[in-house]
């Protein structure tokens, strides 16, 4: 009883200007704004909740996105098949791109890491001087998230995430190589606004399978790797380190040449392929 009077006291006030409002002439200047606030108000609170209660579904979705990319370049990607099965033999690794070492770091998880946010975060990354950013890039992240695929606790292939300017867009793409941290197993570029028909046949399957089995560095160890204009004379010896431009994108193609000499190179992850191969021996 006390409790019924209590929440009527309560509520007589905003009810009777609520009533007050309702009872103003609809062409009036406070029934206007009042209503219009009210409206933003509900909108706002709808909009927020459906940001919050999708996020975790989102992250779910780009975590699934980025084990299929993965599974996709070393041809291990089944349809019909549960992607987490699938990726059980892949582990995430965190390297230190300067020194080559892998790390753990306190506070990343190398599962959930993004070395694209890492890029925003000044201890996490630092801006690449324009005479060596080759890929435009502008600022590398400090540590990048590198997938082991193993069996046996021996590696089968490894793959590293690569970025750069294409002609119009920036192109996101993996790496994948053999065990001797060479021989390129396969290279595909997952996500880019090039022309179709044109600097989209980034993405070409035809194209794609041009980069089996070619060499990223010499015997001197040097970066050999490198997308030509035209087409590879395969009776040439350095064919190996060759791959045919795409037609009619030359700039396309030169993006993607300046992508890999970047991230093969000393600033990306030369230091850590370089330890892996002196390891093999
Ligand atoms: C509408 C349009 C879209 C184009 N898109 C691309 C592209 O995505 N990538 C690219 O390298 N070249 C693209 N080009 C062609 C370039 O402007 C340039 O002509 C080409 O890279 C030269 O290549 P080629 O030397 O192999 O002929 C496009 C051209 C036009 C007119």
């Amino acid at each position: 009883m006390l409790n019924q009077e209590l929440i009527a006291r309560v509520w007589h006030r905003p009810a009777t200007w609520f009533r007050g409002v309702l009872d103003l002439p609809n062409d009036s200047v406070h029934k206007t704004l009042i209503v219009a606030l009210a409206v933003s108000l509900v909108c706002s609170v709808v909009v927020t909740s459906t940001v919050v209660l999708l996020k975790p579904l989102q992250q779910s979705d780009v975590s699934r996105e980025k084990k299929r990319n993965i599974l996709e370049v070393i041809g291990m990607l089944e349809d019909d098949k549960n992607m987490d099965v699938l990726f059980h033999g892949i582990e995430t690794k965190l390297v230190d791109l300067a020194s080559g070492d892998y790390v753990q770091v306190e506070n990343i998880d190398p599962n959930s890491y993004d070395p694209i946010k890492a890029t925003a975060i000044p201890e996490l990354s630092s801006p690449v001087p324009p005479e060596r950013d080759v890929a435009n890039i502008g600022s590398r992240e400090k540590y990048a998230a590198v997938y082991v695929v193993k069996r046996d606790d021996t590696m089968d292939y490894l793959i590293l995430p690569v970025r750069g300017l294409g002609m119009y867009s920036t192109l996101h793409g993996l790496l994948a190589l053999e065990a001797d941290a060479n021989t390129i197993f396969g290279f595909s570029v997952y996500q880019h606004a090039e022309t179709p028909g044109l600097g989209g046949k980034v993405d070409d399957p035809k194209w794609r399978a041009l980069w089996k089995g070619k060499a990223i560095y010499d015997e001197s160890d040097a970066l050999r790797i490198q997308v030509i204009k035209g087409s590879v004379d395969v009776y040439k010896p350095d064919a190996k380190y060759e791959v045919d431009g795409l037609t009619g994108a030359t700039n396309t193609s030169r993006g993607v040449n300046n992508i890999l000499r970047y991230w093969l190179g000393d600033d990306g992850y030369g230091p850590y392929l370089k330890k892996l191969r002196s390891a093999r021996g």
